[in-house]
């Protein structure tokens, strides 16, 4: 027998018994969803309700719809942020789908609001245009699309509960410069355009300043008469 014949026995011979001993070592992790989630609770929080870092948003409660979208975005790079980029690169649809409907259904406890600089007037601005706009400027109410308790309505517009006064206003500076788009019409460009940057300063500061209210779940479909078409919503 060749010393190579002999070696490539003996690999025969021997790789069972290594491939066993491996794999009684490390037991695969069974691929469920909750499994796969831990890759993102560092950051978005264990129930989806966002962690203390004062940007990362709270996805707990959003419609499922918005959260596939928005995942859909990241993967195929027209929303950037590199580790969710990474992180969703090859995920099929369906996939993102299963993703979207875990956070979507989850109902973290209240949380305390995070505490805010801003004075009483910049506050009191900032209610004015979420409840009633400013006609004279062209802002609609946003309470006319998030709903009256701003969480959201079913199935693609979000709630601005629970998210972090720097994570509304970079939102709102790329939905403004493009750098954040939705489906045509993209009514989120049209109400950030009509915005100062002191209007932006004022809705971030008040929304990050309210509670989460008791029951963050979403207005149904077509409650709300939106006052500008969105194509994130389906006709
Ligand atoms: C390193 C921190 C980090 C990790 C890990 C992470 N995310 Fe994110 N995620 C972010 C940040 C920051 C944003 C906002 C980015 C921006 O500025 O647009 C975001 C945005 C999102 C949004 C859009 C939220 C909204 O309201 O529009 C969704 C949905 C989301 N992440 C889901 C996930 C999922 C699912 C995972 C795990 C597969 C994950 N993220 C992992 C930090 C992270
Ligand atoms: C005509 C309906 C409409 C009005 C009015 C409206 N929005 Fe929106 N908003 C949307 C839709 C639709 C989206 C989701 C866009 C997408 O799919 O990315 C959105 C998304 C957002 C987001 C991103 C949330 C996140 O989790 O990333 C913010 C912030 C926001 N809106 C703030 C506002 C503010 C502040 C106002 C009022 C000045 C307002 N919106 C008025 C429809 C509206």
């Amino acid at each position: 027998m060749s010393g190579r014949l002999v070696c490539a026995v003996l690999m025969i011979v021997a790789l069972p018994t290594i491939w066993s001993a491996a794999s009684a070592q490390t037991p695969k992790a069974p691929d469920t969803l909750e499994a796969r989630v831990r890759a993102c609770t560092p950051c978005h929080g264990v129930q989806g309700e966002g962690t203390d870092n004062d940007y990362f948003p709270r996805l707990a409660g959003k419609p499922a719809g918005y959260l596939t979208n928005q995942l859909i975005a990241f993967r195929d790079g027209r929303r950037r942020y590199a580790p969710m980029n990474y992180l969703l690169e090859y995920q099929n649809d369906d996939y993102l789908q299963k993703i979207a409907a875990y956070f979507s259904a989850l109902r973290p406890p209240p949380q305390q609001p995070s505490v805010t600089e801003a004075s009483p007037a910049v506050l009191a601005r900032g209610k004015t245009l979420i409840t009633h706009g400013d006609q004279m400027h062209g802002v609609p109410a946003c309470s006319g699309c998030h709903g009256p308790k701003l969480t959201g309505m079913e199935p693609g517009i979000p709630g601005l509960v629970g998210l972090h006064a720097s994570y509304i206003s970079a939102q709102l500076g790329e939905f403004r410069y493009g750098t954040r788009t939705a489906p045509s019409p993209d009514c989120m460009q049209l109400v950030a355009a009509s915005l100062t940057e002191g209007d932006v300063a004022a809705v971030a500061a008040y929304l990050a300043s309210q509670p989460v209210p008791a029951d963050p779940s979403p207005v149904a479909r077509g409650t709300l008469a939106m006052p500008l078409a969105c194509g994130s919503e389906p006709h």
